[in-house]
């Protein structure tokens, strides 16, 4: 088994392909984290603790130590990773080491999204419970060790096996003690229409904190953060990363400590989440994904991207390929009737789009966005037919139906508010904050659950609605719940995704067949969490191409092409203002789940058949694009260039893609260089028919043959002949 046990030396060893995480059973100091790096050969490194205990010190022993689950009130100052207080009103715990087991497979997290296996062979699990003797809080940590993926998971399950009362104030997921601090720091920021940039930051002596307080994981912060060695690169040295399978609010931190040792963790934030647990109960966490990557950023990003593609999205998506849709959103925002619809939808279909979907604007009395979410019945003033004649008809044309929602969601004017004002998020006796002139669904409740599960349930029954855009456009406020007993009102935040999940996870079990693609507005909600229900995810409301560059590669660093939407959008710009060719608009596109988000009857007869003939390279090759591997060749962020390729899992299919920003006056030639060919292989150009060696396009490269001007892109598609 690939989870080996030291017995001598008390030693649980993860050994994957690249990767060893070596953890020691103490019978004084609980469990001790003592490496997390290159696949070690034996996992006796017993030896380490030791130097723990070198030196005269002021502090503790306790502050030095690499405790796996560190906790207060003992010498240890850094993040803790569980926090309880007892009814004498501390918060002291002693973890003590009881037992452990390690078997074959991955047990289900009951209510929570997770790394999944598809059979017990793919991976195997150590579950260590540690106990505190005094208030009885036991903690059952799970490591698995995903063997093909070569990742690891990381979740905690909190008991309370004692008599008293305690109130959980910290819940991390996981929390890792690295060697040293001579790090740098990664992690995704950003803000609408701007969503995860990728920020490097040298780890200074402080704490890094990432975090989201929002409700929702957020356009501001992505739940990932890395270290990285300060010589890392996009595919050489050393990176260490988290990712939360989490759809919330969360913390992922770095702090260094006075011995100048770091410490990475992740997990529920502690600034909007206390749980109480009885005396029996316990309490879960959501799952961490652990990835060592010994090849740089890349190789971080391919093992996220194969964990999420294969063992993260689940269901009859997962493997099917993904159709090219037309979305009326940008074409005709809330003003539209049954005829434009018609028009958008019939040119669509006659160069081979496959999925038109209905945004906002179809139900209640919505013409603009100040009323009527909650009420979905459908606007029998702009669609006299209904939702079935409007999906009938585009059907008939041969493409597939879709409908926006915002389930979580109630406008102040709604028949549904006016019926249960209580259905909202809200503390008594406070006003309720309105953004984009809405307020949240009170999903912590199990009626209000229910309700969502019907309302959307009836639409998607009463016609052929073949995909689902899941809308959440705004993020919390005063997040309490009605009724609810006043200790637990700080646990609403996490019940309500707790709802959240178990709407989800009912509604895509009664439609299993539904493409479900999230989004919040555009990418404020784009987490492992959401992909679980939701293949693929509307990346972000910004569809300029020069900006989706950065939006496209930041979110690549842990998210695969295939959870990404992109679209297609007007020119100029709705969010920028800019203008560029529809050539560089589809070639970015193209970089994720291809579409179109415009009135393609306004487009010029040049322009359409480039439209024609992107979508017809899409439909050639997007089994390679969603599902081989992808790799970032150059960064937007560092200069006037961005390139990426995808080569699909036999090696035969390579697609480069490649991008210029601003034109240059008498240029000189640009290359990019390929990764990972087969050296000896030769590679048919299909554009040009020219044939290049595998090591002439890694080595001597291609060169750019982007036109002249402003925002230029170049598409090339190599396949092996041997
Ligand atoms: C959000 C989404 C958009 C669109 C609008 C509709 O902003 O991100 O794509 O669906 O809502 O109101």
């Amino acid at each position: 088994m690939p989870v080996l046990f030291d017995n001598e030396n008390k030693i649980i060893h993860l050994q994957g392909k690249t990767v060893s995480l070596c953890l020691m059973c103490h019978p004084e100091y609980g469990l001790l984290n003592l490496y997390w790096g290159a696949r070690l050969e034996d996992g006796n490194v017993s030896y380490l603790l030791d130097a723990v205990y070198d030196g005269a010190s002021f502090d503790p022993k306790h502050t030095r130590f690499p405790y796996d689950e560190p906790v207060r009130g003992a010498g240890y100052y850094q993040t803790p990773s569980v926090c309880a207080i007892n009814e004498r009103g501390d918060d002291v715990v002693r973890l003590k080491y009881e037992s452990h087991e390690i078997f074959r497979g991955k047990k289900a997290l009951n209510g929570l999204p997770m790394v999944y296996t598809e059979s017990a062979d793919e991976a195997t699990t150590a579950v260590i419970t540690l106990k505190d003797p005094l208030t009885g809080l036991c903690v059952q940590v799970s490591y698995t060790l995903m063997e093909t993926l070569d990742v690891i998971t990381r979740s905690v399950n909190i008991g309370n096996a004692g008599c008293e009362k305690l109130v959980l104030t910290h819940m991390m997921s996981a929390s890792m003690p690295m060697y040293g601090s001579d790090y740098d720091v990664i992690n995704l920021s950003g803000g609408w229409a701007r969503e995860r940039y990728v920020n490097r930051t040298p780890l200074a002596h402080a704490s890094f904190r990432v975090e989201s307080q929002r409700g929702s994981s957020s356009h501001e912060q992505n739940p990932f953060i890395a270290l990285c060695e300060k010589t890392a690169t996009e595919h050489n040295g050393q990176v260490w990363a988290m990712s939360l399978v989490y759809s919330g609010s969360f913390l992922a931190s770095a702090d260094v400590n006075n011995f100048s040792t770091a410490r990475m963790s992740i997990g529920l934030n502690p600034e909007v989440c206390r749980w109480n647990l009885l005396p029996g109960e316990s309490f879960q966490t959501p799952e961490a994904v652990l990835v060592y990557s010994p090849d740089g950023f890349n190789g971080m990003s391919q093992r996220f991207h194969k964990t999420i593609r294969t063992r993260i999205v689940r269901g009859y998506w997962r493997d099917q390929p993904r159709p090219i849709l037309i979305n009326n959103w940008e074409a005709t925002y809330f003003d539209f009737n049954e005829e434009k619809i018609e028009k958008i939808a019939s040119k669509a279909a006659s160069l081979g789009i496959e999925l038109f979907v209905l945004d906002d604007g179809w139900f209640g009395k919505r013409n603009t966005d100040n009323c009527s979410l909650g009420d979905w019945v459908v606007n029998k003033e702009k669609l006299p037919g209904g939702i079935k004649g409007v999906c009938d008809r585009v059907n008939r044309m041969g493409m597939a139906f879709g409908l926006w929602f915002e389930p979580e969601m109630v406008s102040p004017d709604s028949d549904l508010y006016r019926a249960h004002p209580d259905w909202c998020l809200h503390a008594e006796g406070r006003s309720r904050t309105e953004a984009r002139q809405q307020l949240i669904l009170d999903l912590s409740r199990i009626e209000v659950q229910d309700y969502i599960i019907e309302a959307v349930s009836s639409v998607l029954k009463s016609a052929n609605i073949a995909y689902v855009k899941w809308d959440m456009n705004r993020n919390m406020t005063e997040y309490y719940s009605y009724g609810r007993e006043a200790c637990r009102q700080t646990e609403t935040q996490h019940r309500y995704m707790l709802g959240v999940y178990r709407v989800m996870e009912t509604l895509t079990n009664i439609f299993p067949k539904v493409l479900f693609e999230g989004c919040s507005g555009g990418g404020g909600r784009f987490d492992m969490g959401m992909l679980y229900y939701m293949p693929q995810i509307w990346t972000s409301d910004d569809t300029d191409p020069v900006e989706r560059l950065k939006i496209q590669y930041g979110t690549s660093f842990v998210y695969p092409a295939s959870a990404m939407g992109a679209h297609v959008s007007a020119s100029p710009n709705h969010q920028t203002g800019r203008s560029t060719s529809v050539k560089m608009r589809a070639d970015v596109a193209l970089g994720g789940n291809f579409g179109f988000e415009l009135d393609l009857n306004t487009l010029t007869d040049e322009e359409i058949e480039s439209v024609r003939s992107t979508v017809e390279l899409v439909k050639r090759v997007r089994a390679t694009l969603q599902k081989g591997t992808f790799t970032r060749l150059e960064s937007p962020f560092e200069g006037n260039y961005a390139a990426w390729q995808f080569v699909s899992d036999d090696g035969e299919d390579v697609i480069a893609c490649a991008y210029r920003k601003m034109t240059m006056p008498n240029p000189y030639p640009k290359k990019f260089f390929l990764k990972d060919l087969d050296e000896k292989a030769n590679y048919r150009h299909a554009e040009t028919g020219n044939v290049y060696t595998g090591s002439a396009l890694m080595h001597a490269g291609i060169v750019f043959s982007g036109a002249w001007g402003d925002y230029q892109s170049a598409v090339y598609t190599f396949r092996k002949i041997g």
